[in-house]
């Protein structure tokens, strides 16, 4: 088994290896480092982070590292290739078995913590769907396990002071082209306990920072609700909202870094701000029935939290919002895990 993986490992290297040498020299190159130009990256961030290019073409990485049906197989279990028919039941004009799932793309390797290759996210150059194509689950990668840019984040920084988590694989490079080099971004997932709880591993201080529009406003709730048990006192969390329409990638081309990072440690909220401004949309502490609905709203989701004093200080918080006592609030807890 640990053989098998060491061979993928090596596998999947070579992959990154020859993806990037096709983004020096393959014919398809100019188009692809025009549109990496024109979205504001330089070679040496391409170089750090590893981008190359799967070019035009069904079979060009299986003609580079899959040449026996053996090898096919390989790249097939690194998620690399494709087994004809298994996934439109067309057969392809010619007579391999397998054809590259990364076609025309230009690549992010994914690295592991010790900054092996493991897996690889796709862009498209145009408006093409999917827009992102991702490597499957195999034995050597998990998804919901890996954050992309950590292993990038570390070698940039000694000690992490923070993480920003982000949604995308250009947030991350389009930062780090800024020196903002501590983004991380999740794998076309949603942010979840395991990628928090690895966050958390590296520092104690995550910001995050999710597109201005409802997937991203989504992705921070959910990113909360994951994030609340792995609040032990001494962490910090905070979210900064990105206006309508934005994401890190276009904000911090129109800022700078400098103003980026201004805005970061001026308007990113914190956890109970969030939190409680989250739950009150729409609520008037004025009435009873407002009170009512937040203190059902809000006491099951921090009876996540862990013990400690940052729990007992946003109790507090909820039982002055709301005007209940602790214990008042304890039933209410008890009432709703009842219900559901
Ligand atoms: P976005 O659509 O916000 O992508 O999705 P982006 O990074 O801003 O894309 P561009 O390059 O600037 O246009 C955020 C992340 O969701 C995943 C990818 O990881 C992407 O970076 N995703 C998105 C997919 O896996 N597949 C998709 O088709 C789209
Ligand atoms: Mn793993
Ligand atoms: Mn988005
Ligand atoms: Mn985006
Ligand atoms: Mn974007």
């Amino acid at each position: 088994r640990r053989q098998e993986s060491q061979s993928l490992y090596q596998l999947t290297e070579k992959a990154a290896d020859y993806y990037q040498r096709q983004l020096r020299s393959h014919p398809a190159a100019n188009a692809a480092i025009a549109y990496l130009r024109n979205r504001g990256l330089s070679g040496e961030i391409a170089r750090d982070f590893g981008i190359g290019l799967a070019p035009p073409g069904w079979d060009n990485l299986l003609n580079a590292l899959g040449d026996s049906a053996q090898k096919a197989d390989r790249l097939e279990q690194a998620g690399l290739a494709i087994r004809r028919g298994d996934s439109d039941g067309r057969t392809r004009p010619d007579r391999r078995h397998h054809y590259d799932r990364f076609r025309n793309r230009i690549m992010f390797p994914i690295r592991d913590r010790r900054g092996r290759t493991i897996a690889f996210g796709g862009r498209v150059l145009g408006d093409d769907k999917p827009k992102y194509l991702n490597s499957p689950e195999t034995p050597i990668f998990h998804k919901g396990r890996e954050l992309y840019g950590l292993w990038e984040a570390r070698q940039a920084n000694r000690d992490l002071k923070r993480l920003i988590v982000v949604e995308g694989y250009m947030d991350v490079v389009a930062l780090a082209q800024y020196d903002i080099r501590c983004a991380v971004a999740t794998l076309g997932t949603a942010c979840g306990e395991d990628h928090i709880q690895l966050a958390f591993r590296h520092t104690a201080e995550l910001v995050f920072c999710f597109d201005g529009d409802r997937a991203g406003r989504n992705a921070a709730r959910r990113a909360l609700e994951a994030a609340l048990p792995q609040m032990q006192d001494g962490r910090s969390l905070r979210f900064l909202l990105l206006p309508e329409g934005e994401d890190p990638d276009t904000l911090v081309r129109q800022l700078g870094g400098e103003r980026f990072e201004q805005l970061l440690e001026e308007q990113a909220r914190p956890l109970e701000d969030f939190l409680f401004d989250l739950l009150g949309e729409g609520i008037n502490l004025q009435t009873m029935d407002g009170r009512a609905r937040l203190s059902k709203a809000a006491a099951p989701l921090l009876d996540r939290l862990p013990d400690g004093v940052y729990r007992q200080l946003m109790f507090q918080q909820l039982a002055a919002r709301t005007g209940l006592d602790r214990e008042t609030l304890q039933e209410v807890i008890s009432a709703e895990q009842a219900r559901a």
